[in-house]
């Protein structure tokens, strides 16, 4: 079994943060989207790893992920020279995948659980697809499967005007290689992409079996802004332990689960866990309310921050109340004058915003 993980892509929907960074970098609770994608793929015991990359943000996801020794993988990093769609990514890797089975987990997605148990399943009732359903609010924004009463797969369609049911596609699949025979077969959609969920029906006009899984646990793409910070809260309630690393002086207060990485200083202030401080940052006569990240190098002087994630770099200063927010890389928000509003806020990496 090898691994595919698509690390391409424009990742439009996150912009501005992805003028400047891959949307699979952008960190949740101070780690990588694709950090947790490598993490699952490990914990399943797979160590061959293709990751398809974008001439646009190819250098930085392989400065990020390197060979993959970290995780005791061997990465081959593989080039779409456009994104043409899921199923045409797969194509790009053809030789790389060679004959194998293979789990592709889109870098922007992350699950509660990893894929260990899908892939021992897969093994053992060997399909040609496994997929992996959700119920969504929102199925028109993603591939959707409507099932027949016994649950097999009636027909998949991609983001459908008229969704048949709320059981979205999840970003996780295993496929034998008939894959690539199904692949062969499709034609680009309306969008232009050859989509990996008409390659999938296709298997099954093909009469080979398909067979899904609801899951139980959480699934976040996290190609949007409140999918982030959805994330972000997720995560931070789940892995995030008690651990102060950094320095945090005697007029400080902190409760519950809270990491203050190495190099990290909290002075005069008040942190109400979940809450990771990367890094280097600084915390200063402010309160830290729960569910928020914040990450290397960042300053909050004077402030209130909740429920927010901070990217590296940036500078909070006096500001009465932020919340719900997503500030990227190197950005400053600075109060100039008296004002009592809470603000809400996407704003770029090198944005400044005076209030
Ligand atoms: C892709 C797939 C879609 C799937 C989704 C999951 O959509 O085409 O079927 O539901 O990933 O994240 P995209 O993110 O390319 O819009």
């Amino acid at each position: 079994m090898k691994a595919l993980i698509l690390s391409g892509g424009k990742g439009t929907r996150l912009r501005p943060l992805t003028h400047t960074m891959a949307k699979q970098l952008v960190p949740v609770a101070g780690k990588p989207i694709l950090g947790y994608v490598l993490d699952h793929i490990a914990q399943a015991g797979i160590k061959s790893v293709g990751v398809i990359i974008s001439p646009e943000t190819g250098q930085e996801v392989k400065d990020y992920l390197g060979t993959g020794k970290s995780w005791n993988l061997r990465i081959k990093y593989i080039l779409q020279e456009e994104p043409l769609g899921l199923a045409h990514a797969v194509k790009t890797a053809r030789d790389f995948l060679g004959n194998s089975d293979f789990v592709m987990y889109l870098g922007d997605n992350l699950l509660s659980q990893g894929v260990k148990d899908a892939i021992r399943n897969f093994k053992k009732a060997r399909p040609d697809a496994l997929i992996f359903l959700k119920e969504v609010d929102n199925p028109r924004q993603f591939g959707v499967a409507a099932l027949n009463k016994d649950g097999s797969i009636r027909r998949l369609v991609e983001k459908p005007k008229r969704p048949p049911s709320n059981l979205a596609l999840v970003g996780v699949y295993i496929f034998s290689s008939r894959i690539h025979e199904a692949i062969d077969r499709i034609k680009p959609s309306k969008r232009g992409e050859l989509e990996i969920t008409d390659a999938i029906q296709e298997l099954i006009n093909m009469g080979r079996p398909v067979l899904s899984k609801v899951l139980d646990g959480w699934w976040l793409d996290t190609g949007k802004k409140d999918d982030l910070l959805q994330a972000n809260t997720i995560v931070l309630d789940e892995y995030i332990n008690r651990n102060i690393k950094g320095r945090v002086d005697d007029n400080s207060k902190i409760t519950g689960r809270v990491e203050v990485d190495r190099g990290a200083r909290v002075v005069n202030s008040v942190i109400r866990g979940p809450v990771k401080i990367c890094e280097g940052a600084e915390v200063v006569n402010s309160f830290i309310g729960p569910f928020t990240s914040i990450g290397e190098g960042v300053r909050i002087i004077d402030s209130v921050v909740e429920h927010s994630v901070i990217l590296n770099g940036s500078l909070i200063s006096g500001i009465e109340r932020l919340e719900d927010s997503l500030i990227g890389r190197d950005s400053r928000v600075i109060k100039n004058s008296a004002q009592h509003k809470a603000l809400r806020l996407m704003i770029g990496d090198d944005t400044v915003v005076e209030v």
